[in-house]
């Protein structure tokens, strides 16, 4: 049995950094474990301009802990009123990575995001052209369409059309939650990769749902049913390169989780890797583990793969605290519900 798996420094392909004291209390979970994030960008206001991606970058770096080593990559909050030639110059400048795209009213400060398609084709069209990728949210937000059913329907109505518009554009599609995301990114090989995150290879929805309603597991795409999970679970461990970690790690504060309307996201990065380590020995593919966290991400977006490495060395169950302070609130920690054994070194 494998006691100690080294792995090239992980990278976290989709993640919430938040502001102000949420900023000061979470960075540095996420630096203790991951070289580089794909940093979100719905701040309120969110970050939509290059002077907006300058200062919330500023922010972080200002917020790391003293001798951490890590790389934020900025992203700019798709609008309908986006300047393509603002944008274009944020991306030669090393400025910004990628480019979020947010269904306008999808999840947690999407307002501002897109309702009509159409107006955003020729941003899209300049970032096929300047090899800038879009990242995903991938849910539709029609009302009429079940909350379950979302994603689906969004890669027939949306993703498809805009990539049938746009060949050239790389896409990422975020936090796919389904065996249609997996199916539609295996079947679309050019130019498309997805995210996956740790609550969604963990969990389904009767976590969630029975027995009592919980809080902390709710996160937007919705978990799904086991057969989702399911899929999920064989594109991650599978080895398939399009296929790679973005937690989505996405901190609230407590009282704002155990509301009457419950806020959506899981603050997962303090453990992710020791969940992700435990999902992939119970697929019995640890050998498929650094691909997922530390080789696919860097091969999609072009980069580099981090030089430094990360040990995790299976023992005990782990022990990690209830929540962190966050200024004057609190935030509660992802608990997958089960004992974890992999801990990082
Ligand atoms: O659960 C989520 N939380 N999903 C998102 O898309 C946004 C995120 C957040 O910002 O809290
Ligand atoms: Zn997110």
């Amino acid at each position: 049995m494998t006691l100690t798996l080294t792995l090239a420094r992980p990278d976290d392909w989709h993640l919430h950094l938040r502001d102000g004291a949420m900023l000061a209390a979470v960075l540095p979970e996420t630096t203790r474990h991951f070289a580089r994030a794909i940093v979100m960008p719905n701040l309120v206001p969110p970050v939509i301009t290059s002077a907006d991606a300058a200062a919330y970058r500023s922010r972080i770096l200002a917020a790391l802990p003293e001798g951490a080593e890590f790389t934020p990559l900025m992203t700019l909050y798709l609008t309908e009123e986006t300047d393509p030639d603002d944008l274009a110059a944020a991306h030669a400048a090393g400025l910004i990575t990628a480019v979020k795209l947010y269904p306008a009213g999808a999840t947690t400060n999407s307002a501002s995001g897109v309702q009509n398609f159409d107006k955003v084709r020729p941003v899209l069209e300049r970032m096929a052209e300047i090899g800038c990728p879009l990242c995903v949210h991938g849910e539709v937000t029609d009302r009429a369409i079940d909350i379950f059913d979302r994603e689906a329907v969004f890669i027939d109505r949306i993703l498809d059309p805009i990539r049938r518009q746009v060949p050239e554009l790389k896409v990422i599609m975020e936090h796919i939650t389904t065996r249609d995301g997996v199916e539609y990114v295996k079947a679309n090989p050019a130019r498309l990769a997805a995210t996956i995150t740790v609550q969604h290879l963990m969990l389904e929805r009767n976590d969630m749902l029975v027995g009592g309603m919980r809080p902390h597991y709710y996160c937007l795409p919705i978990l799904k049913r086991r057969e989702h999970r399911d899929a999920l679970r064989a594109a991650a461990t599978s080895g398939d390169a399009r296929f790679f970690l973005g937690t989505d790690s996405a901190p609230h504060p407590t009282h704002a989780k155990e509301a009457e309307c419950c806020a959506a996201g899981c603050f997962t990065a303090p453990i992710a890797l020791s969940c992700l380590a435990h999902v992939f020995e119970e697929e019995n593919a640890l050998n498929k583990l650094e691909g997922f966290t530390s080789l696919h991400g860097p091969a999609f977006y072009g980069l580099p793969v981090n030089s430094e490495t990360l040990t995790l060395t299976k023992g005990a169950a782990l022990s990690y605290p209830k929540s962190l302070a966050a200024g004057a609130h609190s935030v509660t920690l992802f608990d997958p519900g089960t004992p974890l054994h992999w801990h990082v070194s």
